[in-house]
């Protein structure tokens, strides 16, 4: 979704902002525009606040924004380099990356949006719900709108703040604030004060990277930070900070000064980066056994049978004895929540519920404080409506934990207590080893949850050793890869694709189903194999693949009969199978292999073929693989 980047320094702001703006692009985007103060005298900002306040205006403020990619905006700023206008000059900056929610992609809606004399520019990410109202009163007033966005509305708002009451931009912006509704991450430049930043946050991540020699960056996330600096500093809701070359001081939007804690940042650079891969999603499927031997590292001992997980220590004899887990997650996240209500329940024996956080936020549920613990699945830790549902947990005395990829992320400080994947930044939109991770994660707090329990010490070794063998597994079924791309070939024009499988791969049916439509835009559902009579069958001729999860566990010949009753109405049987198991070579017109493991365990090498099978439809259909059409890698905005 919206991205955010803001520089102030001495370097040139350009290439740094666009530059920012490209590590920002995995968010899902459909415009793109930067905004570059140039100092008083005309050259680079020289870090002097304007000498003589009746004298304003003594910057240049230059915005350019583009619809489409953000290649579209380095072209256009090529060109004005190679033509006459040279680059924008100015080392004080902030660019967008916008997801359009109010009015189309277009020029005129992306951001940055400016004041009517342009005296300052501000990028948002959020939603204004209240934009409606201001606009009318602002109207009513004699301001006038060039765009259809509630961004243009916050910056005339606080343009008009300003005018009526002659208050520094920083006052107008918190002023301004308190009279809006709904989330924001803001950052404004300012023509009349080159040495000026100022960014608030409610709702909408912001991150500040504090670089060395008097150098300041603003990110949605850190990723366009990395490559500057590892000292960070998270505002939190309610937050502002104003930042110039040498410091910046956080306050809340109220006004009352903070003291905030630096923190580093755990990514390197090159993790960010395609590393000779065409996609990153083919490079996160290929990771996929060194993420999952991150997330167990010093987690599980399988020799003393025993999982330690020191983010739930504190927490683990309330997660033992809950009488109710509540998994809520969107996405993704919630197909490996499916697959941890099989786990938490049938190793540990406690009940689980599963919920859309978006249903979730809404419906009151009814949480039994100190009975009920809340887990939230998130892979970016962002996502609007699985914060809401955070915080809505909490409101009703619940316990509330958190498995979250990114380290830093809102959900990951705002729960009780969590677990991060140490999967390593995932970058393509549609996720990949954040799902194998979060299973992974899920397996072991089952397993912790367990110990001493359900499972005696035996049975703990034999799973742990198992789990650990996992990894492995991957690794051998991704030597496979060309033998699902040349599937992918057979089957790349087909328009419809059913995905059915029971059990621990029922959930894996619906992520295979949600990653093709995903990507290559073709139609997918994906259903338990047992429902596929009480509709979906209807659908079913030989125009239809149907993929079956058949692997040989508990539900193999049920699903052997659900693959008789496709084959009976002319479907194309796809099946994923047990490695040795040649007993579906005549049934299915394809089928795809997977190594050996305890039931349990099958979703984390049964998803692999279905990810791959995905990305290769996709790559011969043409698609953007990594930035799919509408999708947001991280979905910020309920
Ligand atoms: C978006 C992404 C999905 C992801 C979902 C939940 O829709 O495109 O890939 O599964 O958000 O994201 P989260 O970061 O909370 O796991």
């Amino acid at each position: 979704m919206c991205g955010i980047v803001g520089y102030i320094g001495d370097r040139e702001a350009e290439d740094i902002l666009v530059k920012g703006l490209e590590r920002l692009e995995y968010r899902g985007y459909d415009s793109a525009g930067v905004a570059i103060v140039d100092g008083p005298d005309g050259s680079a900002g020289n870090g002097q606040a304007p000498s003589d306040e009746k004298n304003p205006g003594n910057g240049h403020l230059s915005v350019h924004k583009k619809k489409g990619k953000v290649s579209a905006l380095r072209d256009a700023l090529g060109e004005r380099k190679n033509g006459s206008g040279g680059g924008l000059p100015g080392s004080v900056g902030i660019g967008h990356t916008r997801w359009a929610t109010h009015g189309a992609p277009s020029d005129v809606n992306a951001h940055p949006h400016t004041s009517s004399d342009g005296r300052f520019a501000l990028v948002h990410n959020g939603i204004i719900e209240n934009y409606a109202a201001i606009k009318e009163r602002l109207r009513e007033k004699g301001h006038a709108f060039e765009s259809d966005t509630d961004t243009e509305v916050l910056v005339r708002l606080i343009d008009d703040v300003q005018q009526e009451t002659g208050l520094p931009l920083e006052e107008a912006v918190r002023q301004a604030l308190t009279q809006t509704v709904g989330a924001y991450g803001i950052v404004v430049a300012s023509a009349e004060d080159p040495d000026l930043l100022i960014a608030a946050r409610n709702g909408s991540p912001l991150i500040l990277g504090v670089g060395d020699d008097g150098e300041h960056f603003i990110g949605s996330d850190a990723a366009p930070l990395i490559e500057h600096t590892r000292q960070v500093v998270y505002l939190e809701d309610g937050e502002m900070v104003v930042v110039r070359r040498d410091g910046y001081d956080v306050k809340t939007i109220e006004g009352a000064d903070l003291k905030k804690e630096i923190h580093e940042l755990e990514w390197d650079l090159e993790e960010i980066e395609k590393g000779g891969y065409e996609h990153f999603m083919l490079k996160e499927i290929m990771e996929q056994p060194t993420a999952l031997e991150d997330c167990m590292r010093g987690r599980i001992n399988p020799e003393k049978g025993q999982v330690l997980l020191g983010g739930l220590t504190d927490v683990m004899d309330a997660l033992r004895g809950a009488d109710r887990v509540i998994l809520v997650a969107c996405g993704t996240s919630w197909h490996s929540a499916l697959v941890g209500e099989y786990l938490i329940e049938s190793l540990a024996e406690v009940p689980v519920e599963v919920e859309y956080a978006s249903e979730f936020r809404y419906r009151e549920p009814i949480l039994r404080p100190a009975r009920d613990v809340v887990i939230a699945i998130s892979q970016s830790g962002e996502t609007a409506d699985t914060l809401a549902a955070v915080r809505e947990a909490q409101n009703r005395g619940a316990l509330a934990l958190g498995i979250c990829n990114v380290v830093g992320s809102t959900i990951a400080r705002e729960t009780d207590a969590g677990v991060y994947l140490h999967a390593g930044p995932e970058i393509g939109v549609a996720s990949t080893k954040a799902f194998t991770c979060q299973v992974c994660v899920l397996t072991m707090i089952a397993l912790a949850m367990a110990e001493g329990r359900t499972l005696t010490d035996g049975q703990m070794q034999e799973h742990l050793d198992a789990l650990a063998g996992v990894p492995e597994k991957v690794r051998t079924e991704l030597q496979r890869e060309e033998e699902v791309a040349d599937l992918a070939k057979i089957y790349r024009q087909a328009s419809n694709f059913l995905y059915l499988g029971r059990g621990y791969n029922f959930p894996v049916a619906l992520e295979g189903a949600l990653k093709l439509k995903e990507i290559s835009y073709i139609h997918a559902e994906g259903y338990p194999a047992a429902e596929m009579k009480h509709g979906p069958i209807a659908l079913i001729d030989r125009f239809m693949p149907v993929v079956f999860i058949a692997m040989k566990d508990s539900t193999y010949d049920k699903v052997v009969s659900n693959i008789e009753e496709v084959d009976a109405r002319d479907g194309a049987v796809i099946a994923i199978t047990n490695a040795d198991n040649h007993e579906l070579d005549d049934l299915a017109e394809y089928v795809m292999r997977v190594p050996e493991t305890m039931e349990y365990l099958s979703p984390l090498l049964t998803v692999v073929p279905l990810q791959l099978l995905s990305y290769h439809m996709a790559v011969m259909r043409g698609c953007d693989v990594d930035q799919p059409r509408n999708l947001a890698k991280s979905v910020t905005v309920e």
